[in-house]
Order: structure tokens, then C-alpha cells, then sequence
């Protein structure tokens, strides 16, 4: 069943690039986009996505797209949370449950509140049989094949595709993209599955880096714009499965507190693009430098290339289309936290005090 990997975390890790194909092929046909016909963004003043933990990252990152590519207001929210603030609810709104199992029961009840409030209940789920996938409007399936491992991994980056062509569709329905802007999009999508292949490419060089990191105590991810949310699931990844205390930041966070973590024991794991945020990301890399923090940058060459000196460790990652480089950047967080829980000795696939469906709150 693991198809000759050592445990189902790799297998689906590895499995990324033609998993998520498949979603793109099923969701677009020839630079157009193939959703159902539900799925109208005409008058909708606002989406409300409620998930829990690794979809919830999925969620936050959508939030970037869903404003800039579609202009449109976007709320996240933790299921938990949502559930028993009973937020008001606009009758002209979407709620969006992001959902692996499509059974979590906070999400699930989430899904119940928001249910008669709002215009439409869309859930974006993998497992299409499951009480979520049924009780929504529109169901969405990522298309990711069962997912084993504990940790997510493949759902996620499967779970941003499909958020990634919803929010071109609300960029269409809304007259903030043509047809042709549609396509280009969908021509960047198009290009995830090799770099993503690349990306892969590089465990090697990530399992040498997770030695050292499987000494620390406590790691910090940080990332700016849609990569914060991917430093918060980096952190989650490490933490599930090493049993390391790791934590995301917002990259400008950094000087309001956690700035005081910092010393040569701590790695910050810095996730930046080169893109129109980079130099301030770097200004916040600097100050961790400034007080011995050791810093892993994962960034493109151009990246590495005017910020990589005084850095611990780099890791060059293939040029991507800015937009996406939080599913791109989703594979070396993913390798990271694989690697060092192996190099720890940690069970990858079952990690302790977790269960693959929370089905109680
Ligand atoms: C993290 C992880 C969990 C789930 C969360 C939601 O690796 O797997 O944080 O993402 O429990 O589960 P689903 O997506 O099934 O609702």
C-alpha cells in the first residue's frame, strides 16, 4: 500500500504533483474554468471560510487571493471559534467549509450555524461521501485520493488549488478579470505539477538540513502576505510530527515579541519568494541574524542570491508564479518536518495524542 515508501507521509507527499493534475484538469478544460454551475459569484458580498488546522492554513492563504485576484471581502475563521460566537452572517454572503474528512465536528457544526443565513454553503472536502460533502449547497472535491498519514499533506496543497480556482472564478463573476486573465492563471496552475517535481527533487539537501534542525528545542517559521499562513502549517507540519515546539509569524510580527526568542540556538525558517514583499522580509531576517538567531532561508535563485549571504543553511527553490508559491512552498515545509521527525525517530504516520478525523469536539 505505501507503494514502496517508507510510510504514508512520503508516499503522499510524493504524490503531490499528479494529484493535483488531476484536480486541475477536472476543475478546467482547454484555459477555461469547469465548475459546477452553482458556483456564481454575481452579488455575493462576502465569503466566510470556517475549517480547523491544516485547512484552516489552506483558508488563510485563500483570504490573499479571494481579495486581490476577485476583490472580494473574505472572513477566516477557526471552526471552533465560529461556532459558538455566532457571528452575524450576511444573507447575501458565502460560507465556505474547507474540509480532508468532511466529517470534523466543529466544522460540521460551523456548517449548521451558517446554514439558512447565508446564500450558499460550498465545503471543499476529499472524502465526497462524507456528512460535509453532503450537507452543503455545492460540494467541491479536491480530488486527492485517500489521504493515511496523520499529518496532511497532499489535501492541502490539493485543497489550495481548487480555493485558488474558485477565487479566478469570483475574479470573473465580479468583472475583475477577463477571460484572457482567467487563462493566465490558469496557465501558471498549469506549471505547479513539474516545479512541484522540482521541489521533490531537493529531499537530499532538506534530510542534511533536518539533522541539524532535530537538535533544537524550539523552531520559528516566518513568512509575509500569503506565506504567513504557510509558516503557521509549516510550524503545525514540525510540530505534529517531530514533537519540536515550533511556531509562524508574520514576518513584521517578529520585532512585537517573539524577537526576544532568539538566540544561536533557535532556527527561523524563513519562507520568502522573491517577490514585492521580499526586501522586507529580508530586513526582518537581518535582525534575527543580528542576535545569532541561525537562519534557513528557502527562497528562489534570484533570492538566495541577493539575500542568502550570512544565512545558516539556503535552500533554492524553482522560480514560481508569485501567487502560488504558497502551494510550491507547501513541499520543502512538508519535507522538512518529514525529515526531521525521522531523523528523531518519531511515528510519521501516526504521531502521538492525534487522530486522522476529529469527529469530537
Ligand atoms: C494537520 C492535520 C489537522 C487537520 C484538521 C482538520 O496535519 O491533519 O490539523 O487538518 O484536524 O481536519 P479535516 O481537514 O479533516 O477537517
Amino acid at each position: 500500500e505505501k507503494a514502496g515508501y517508507k510510510h504514508f507521509m512520503a508516499k503522499e507527499i510524493a504524490e503531490q504533483p499528479v494529484v493535483l493534475a488531476d484536480a486541475l484538469k477536472h476543475y478546467s478544460r482547454d484555459g477555461a474554468l469547469t465548475l459546477p454551475e452553482g458556483v456564481d459569484f454575481t452579488g455575493v458580498d462576502r465569503v466566510t471560510m470556517v475549517a480547523c488546522g491544516t485547512a484552516n492554513y489552506a483558508c488563510q492563504v485563500a483570504k490573499y487571493w479571494f481579495e486581490q485576484i476577485a476583490g472580494l471581502p473574505c472572513d477566516v475563521d477557526i471552526a471552533s471559534e465560529f461556532r459558538y460566537r455566532e457571528p452575524p452572517l450576511s444573507d447575501r454572503s458565502w460560507a465556505v467549509f474547507v474540509s480532508q474528512s468532511g466529517e470534523t465536528a466543529d466544522t460540521l457544526a460551523a456548517l449548521r450555524y451558517a446554514r439558512d443565513k447565508v446564500a450558499r454553503i460550498v465545503s471543499v472536502v476529499n472524502v465526497t461521501t462524507s456528512s460535509i460533502a453532503r450537507e452543503s449547497d455545492v460540494s467541491l472535491p479536491i480530488l486527492a485520493g485517500v489521504e493515511v498519514g496523520v499529518a496532511s499533506t497532499k489535501a492541502f496543497t490539493c485543497q489550495l488549488s481548487v480555493l485558488m480556482l474558485l477565487a479566478i472564478k469570483a475574479g470573473l463573476d465580479r468583472g475583475r478579470l477577463t477571460e484572457e486573465d482567467a487563462k493566465a492563471h490558469l496557465a501558471d496552475l498549469a506549471l505547479l505539477p513539474g516545479l512541484m517535481n522540482h521541489a521533490l527533487g531537493l529531499a537530499a539537501e532538506i534530510s542534511g538540513i533536518a539533522e541539524k534542525l532535530a537538535e533544537a528545542q524550539d523552531i520559528l517559521f516566518l513568512g509575509r502576505g500569503a506565506m504567513f499562513p504557510l509558516a503557521l502549517e509549516g510550524a503545525l507540519k514540525l510540530k505534529e510530527i517531530s514533537y519540536i515546539h515550533a511556531e509562524g509569524y508574520a514576518s513584521g510580527e517578529l520585532k512585537h515579541g517573539p524577537i526576544a526568542l532568539i538566540d544561536n540556538r533557535v532556527p527561523v525558517i524563513v519562507l520568502a519568494p522573491h517577490d514585492a514583499l521580499f526586501e522586507k522580509t529580508v530586513s526582518n531576517m537581518q535582525e534575527v541574524m543580528a542576535r545569532n538567531g541561525q537562519v534557513l532561508l528557502i527562497s528562489d535563485g534570484e533570492g538566495i542570491r541577493v539575500a542568502g549571504h550570512g544565512c545558516w543553511k539556503t535552500l533554492a527553490m524553482p522560480d514560481v508564479p508569485d501567487r502560488l508559491a504558497p502551494i510550491l512552498y507547501a513541499i520543502p515545509a512538508q519535507l522538512l518536518a518529514y525529515h526531521t521527525a525521522i531523523a528523531k525517530g518519531t511515528d510519521v504516520d501516526q504521531p502521538r495524542n492525534l487522530a486522522k478525523s476529529v469527529t469530537v469536539e
